[in-house]
């Protein structure tokens, strides 16, 4: 990427545009665009015109210059990579001038159900300061709602009307003295010792940023200079934003967070498409890429155009179902750590969260209350042998139905949603801390069953057959501590150490509490498994020689002890930081960050670590991995102020143990399994 180019045409009045596409017919193969000529009519003239099967709506007539200056701070995507020109539909863009700086905030937000929320989006939207234009986005019917908020400074704390002076520790440029909100208290209101590492780490998370229409809305996946090819790690994914974001909203910057939160939300109803399937509309992309391109007709003249990618490109056709989890998970959090409530609030982002739970809530096969999936659909994004219930999914699942649970306005429109999110999640921590729970006793259990049990009253109730029970478990268990196995299907417990999933467990209270403490007890005593040389393991043991040649299909990325077959992945140690300050075990992770700090820098922050105790950087491993960096940061700031860790987790809710649906009664000649076996699991 050449950093020194600028397109520089002229400077003129900030203001925000955005280009709403219609279908490209080239592309998705009508021969017009199919476009809602009503509400273009009901716009004024001078905002929306239809040009070349776009809607282009601005806030001025006049002719907007376009300033590119991409510096060495920011990531500018300005198309130079090889995929410059392979547009594949404009999904979205604006015109914005850059010249104006951070001073006009250009807000691109999506209400996806027209037919559900037209009406109300018009009242709720009607605030001072807001400009609201409607244009047509396609076969689907969705009003873009752009707002303009005339104001600068950073969002989520209406109370902050300057921006504040950031204090740049040694060039790194960290709000050491910034105020915020913070529960009525400020989250850094004291000087503090930045070491070399975290201002190293903060000038790199910087630089990862990716702006959009001049506001910055992400950081990329990693940023080597040196990668000659880096696929879509030049790409902001959700998943690896969520500790950037962490990262920022603990130095009291939210409006990046609040931004990509928005444009990720204008992303989940664009229409997707792979080989002409269309899978479920609240299904939110992977990653997207903010792209330059040429604007038609306008000489000299660029936009910025989102680019999401749902899976269509990615390597393997893997749907990112723990996307749209992640974004609700951060949306929560973005609330309760700004104090600003009113972004969960509107009608376009309830309606996203409710797009994403319906995909998620809608009922189809299973017997089981789990989310079945398919290979390869979270932070494991290649085949690894997890379809099916995996843990990392549940774990995610379980949290953002907490947190939907917390931000859902409960009304008439929603109050069945609400119940169906009560049973789901009372089923599913059952489920989980019943099935998925293995230790000692649990495997000695396992090792006597009884197998082809017909009967509603098995004990064996998913026909697992003792010899499953793998060699390397019946040494590596201890004696105390347990853990939640990878997945449970019929007649398969895969038992291999899954981090990401034990650890949300804790952190969501999925697991009972004497679950989680044991957790963290198995952690502990295994660390030279887990931690080792780097903290941590994504999974353990990895797969060898039949296994994995079966069951990764020989995939030379995911050799025994690489990548996610047995890995080392720093990004896991802010959830580990989190797991630990929950269950009071801060000195643990303390231990870990320690270890993290000591590589980390020296062998330039790499994505993942190889061999079984996590020696060597990883073979293909990325260097400037930014959820690297940004776990590090975020794991540093919530050991420094643990109380902020409060903000990030879930206590056991009492409630929902309470709550069954099943309607058997202790009177009924089917008993209700789940009353019989909450007793033996609390506590
Ligand atoms: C790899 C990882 C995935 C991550 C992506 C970007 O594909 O498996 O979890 O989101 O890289 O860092």
């Amino acid at each position: 990427m050449n950093t020194s180019t600028f397109i520089a045409i002229s400077t003129m009045k900030p203001c925000c545009r955005m280009l709403g596409s219609c279908r490209n017919s080239l592309i998705f193969g009508f021969q017009f665009p199919k476009c809602n000529h009503t509400i273009l009519n009901n716009l004024s003239k001078s905002q929306c015109q239809l040009r070349h099967n776009r809607v282009i709506c601005g806030c001025s007539d006049r002719v907007l210059g376009f300033r590119r200056a991409i510096g060495a701070s920011r990531n500018g995507f300005c198309g130079s990579g090889s995929d410059w020109g392979e547009t594949r539909g404009f999904r979205g863009g604006c015109v914005v001038d850059r010249g104006g700086g951070r001073g006009a905030l250009g807000v691109v937000s999506v209400v996806s159900d027209v037919r559900h929320h037209s009406t109300s989006v018009e009242g709720h939207l009607n605030e001072k300061g807001i400009e609201r234009i409607y244009v047509q986005g396609g076969l689907n019917v969705k009003p873009l709602v752009i707002e303009k908020v005339e104001r600068g400074g950073d969002v989520g704390n209406e109370k902050v009307e300057e921006e504040e002076p950031k204090v740049g520790v040694n060039g790194a440029n960290v709000n050491v003295h910034k105020s915020r909100s913070f529960n009525e208290e400020n989250i850094l209101t004291r000087e503090r010792e930045v070491s070399e590492t975290e201002k190293e780490a903060w000038d790199l998370l910087r630089s990862a940023i990716v702006d959009y229409c001049g506001n910055p809305v992400g950081t990329v996946a990693a940023s080597d200079p040196a990668d000659k090819l880096p696929l879509n790690y030049d790409q902001v994914f959700i998943r690896d934003f969520v500790p950037s974001a962490l990262a920022f909203l603990f130095n009291g910057e939210g409006e990046i967070v609040k931004n990509f939160l928005l444009h990720s939300l204008q992303l989940q109803s664009w229409e997707k498409t792979v080989d002409c399937h269309s899978p479920g509309q609240g299904l939110m992309p992977a990653s997207f890429k903010v792209r330059t391109m040429p604007l038609e007709g306008r000489n000299g003249e660029f936009e910025d155009v989102l680019d999401p990618d749902f899976g269509e490109s990615a390597i393997g056709r893997v749907a990112p179902v723990d996307s749209g989890l992640w974004w609700i998970i951060l949306l929560r959090a973005y609330g309760r750590i700004t104090g600003d409530y009113t972004l969960q609030e509107r009608v376009d982002v309830q309606t996203g969260i409710r797009l994403i739970l319906k995909l998620c809530l809608t009922d189809g096969f299973d017997m089981f209350p789990t989310l079945l999936v398919t290979d390869g659909s979270c932070m494991i994004d290649r085949r690894m042998g997890i379809h099916g219930h995996p843990l990392e999914i549940q774990a995610l699942f379980y949290s953002a139905l907490r947190s939907s649970r917390e931000m859902l306005t409960v009304n008439d429109a929603t109050k069945t949603l609400v119940a169906a999110i009560n049973n789901r999640l009372s089923a599913l921590s059952f489920h989980i801390r019943e099935y998925y729970w293995v230790d000692m006793k649990k495997i000695n259990e396992i090792y006597r069953y009884k197998t082809e049990e017909y009967s509603t009253d098995a004990i064996n109730k998913f026909n697992i057959y003792p010899d499953q029970i793998p060699y390397w478990l019946v040494d590596w268990i201890p004696e105390t501590g347990g853990y939640l196995i990878g997945n449970l299907q019929p007649a398969h417990m895969d038992f291999r150490f899954f981090t990401l999933g034990n650890l949300w467990s804790i952190i969501s209270s999925l697991g009972t509490p004497k679950q989680n403490d044991s957790i963290l007890h198995l952690m502990e005593d295994k660390w030279d498994d887990l931690v080792a040389n780097m903290p941590l393991k994504i999974c353990y043991p990895a797969l060898e020689y039949e296994e994995w040649r079966i069951i990764t299909g020989s995939d030379p990325k995911n050799t025994p002890w690489s990548y996610h077959n047995g890995g080392s992945w720093p990004t896991l140690l802010w959830q580990f930081t989190l797991a630990c300050i929950k269950m009071r075990r801060p000195e643990l992770a303390t231990k870990a960050v320690a270890l993290a700090e000591k590589r980390l820098s020296v062998d330039r922050w790499p994505e993942y670590y190889d061999t079984r105790h996590g020696r060597f950087i990883g073979k293909q491993s990325r260097l400037f991995q930014t959820w690297t960096v940004a776990g590090f940061l975020t794991s540093k700031m919530l050991l420094e102020k643990p109380e902020m860790a409060s903000m990030l987790f879930w206590e056991e809710d009492f409630e929902l143990l309470e709550n069954c649906v099943c309607s058997l009664d202790k009177s009924n000649r089917k008993k209700c399994s789940r009353l019989a076996a909450r007793s033996q699991l609390v506590g």
